[in-house]
């Protein structure tokens, strides 16, 4: 099906073309029931158990693809063992003039500068709010990814970000704090030991228990991705997000491209490194969730025998279509990574999870 439809949703804008499709899955929740169990893969050997929450498989839908939770109830039948929403802001806001997205078929690669376009985090909870009230609230985890309003300067994003953290806490199953977009002016600065300190801080606090999870850029040297793990495993995050869209053009061919976050196959060899680099830094202190440039059961098994607990993917999804989850999930399985941990286990652990610090 997706073979007949490529083709014509790459005919239009892919910003029109993504809302063309995000609208089709809207009108066919009814049927996805039957075509579940082609898209989801249901087995025991999928499952993990990470930062105290059951994944019925690791591979998740990254945020951006879903970025005001319309679908929250629709991933999990297309296959995800889990979906990170947003990312909200606790502003309305319209995001950069279009266009904003753009196609590098011949890579496998997109270009964006978005700017977070969103309701805001206020309509973001009461549509979640409906979903649950409705009982048709997913089974699988749900992530929720904030960033800063960019209306908001710098000296006030704590606060930004707890506005929308105190709207949205109670639809998380877990909570990405967005510091490594491109797009939104000096967002990336909030990565700096200080900035970064108070941000985790202050949002893990206000998460009650929750787990909170950092994203962060591919383009950090290595000191600063150092120093940012340390931050997150002193604040008591409970995992990281790596990577974000990249600045760099390293892996496109010499030529002029439109400024934003390259993602899909060029990111891959950036995002591997980068993990290798938090697994190397973490020690196996937090769990790692992988995302850039994963297209192959390969990819994905790279990753998670890398040091990543969890898998994401957002411009594969794009390229490949609905069946991209299933076929990672049972490419997996064919030559599955069991324990995916390298360092030592908590004394005791049966569920493989590292020890937390
Ligand atoms: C069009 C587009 C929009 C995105 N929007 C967000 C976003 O709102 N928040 C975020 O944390 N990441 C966003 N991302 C980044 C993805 O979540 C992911 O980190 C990145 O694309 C690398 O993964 P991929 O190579 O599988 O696409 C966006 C990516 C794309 C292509």
């Amino acid at each position: 099906m997706y073979r007949i439809l490529k083709p014509i949703l790459f005919f239009l804008d892919p910003e029109w073309a993504h809302h063309a499709a995000l609208a089709s899955l809207k009108l066919s929740k009814p049927l996805l029931s039957l075509f579940s169990p082609r898209l989801a893969v249901k087995d025991a050997r999928l499952i993990r158990m990470v930062f105290g929450l059951k994944f019925p498989n690791p591979v998740g839908l990254a945020a951006g693809l879903d970025k005001e939770g319309e679908l929250a109830d629709v991933w999990g039948k297309l296959g995800f063992g889990f979906a990170e929403l947003g990312t909200f802001t606790a502003h309305p806001q319209e995001g950069n003039p279009r266009p904003r997205v753009f196609r590098l078929p011949a890579q496998q690669a997109l270009i964006n500068r978005m700017g977070f376009p969103n309701s805001g985090a206020m309509a973001a909870a009461q549509r979640l709010s409906a979903l649950r009230q409705s009982g048709r609230w997913p089974s699988i985890p749900i992530g929720i990814n904030i960033g800063k309003s960019k209306l908001v300067p710098l000296e006030e994003a704590v606060e930004d970000y707890l506005e929308s953290l105190q709207h949205l806490l109670p639809y998380a199953d877990y909570v990405t704090v967005n510091v490594s977009s491109p797009n939104t002016p000096s967002l990336r600065k909030l990565q700096e030991a200080k900035p970064l300190k108070k941000l985790l801080n202050a949002m893990v606090k206000a998460a009650s228990g929750k787990p909170v999870l950092a994203k962060l850029a591919p383009d950090l040297e290595e000191k600063p991705l150092q120093q940012a793990a340390d931050i997150a495993l002193s604040t008591g995050c409970a995992g990281l997000v790596a990577v974000n869209t990249t600045l760099s053009r390293e892996g496109l061919p010499p030529g002029v491209y439109p400024d934003g976050g390259l993602s899909g196959a060029p990111l891959g060899e950036k995002a591997l490194r980068t993990l290798e680099s938090l697994a190397r830094f973490t020690k196996g202190g937090v769990p790692l969730v992988s995302v850039g440039g994963i297209f192959t059961p390969g990819d994905a098994r790279q990753r998670l025998e890398a040091g990543a607990k969890l898998v994401q993917v957002y411009t594969a999804y794009i390229y490949e279509g609905p069946r991209l989850p299933a076929r990672l999930c049972r490419g997996l399985l064919e030559k599955p990574t069991f324990n995916t941990t390298r360092w030592p286990l908590a004394k005791g652990s049966k569920n493989h999870e590292p020890l937390r610090k």
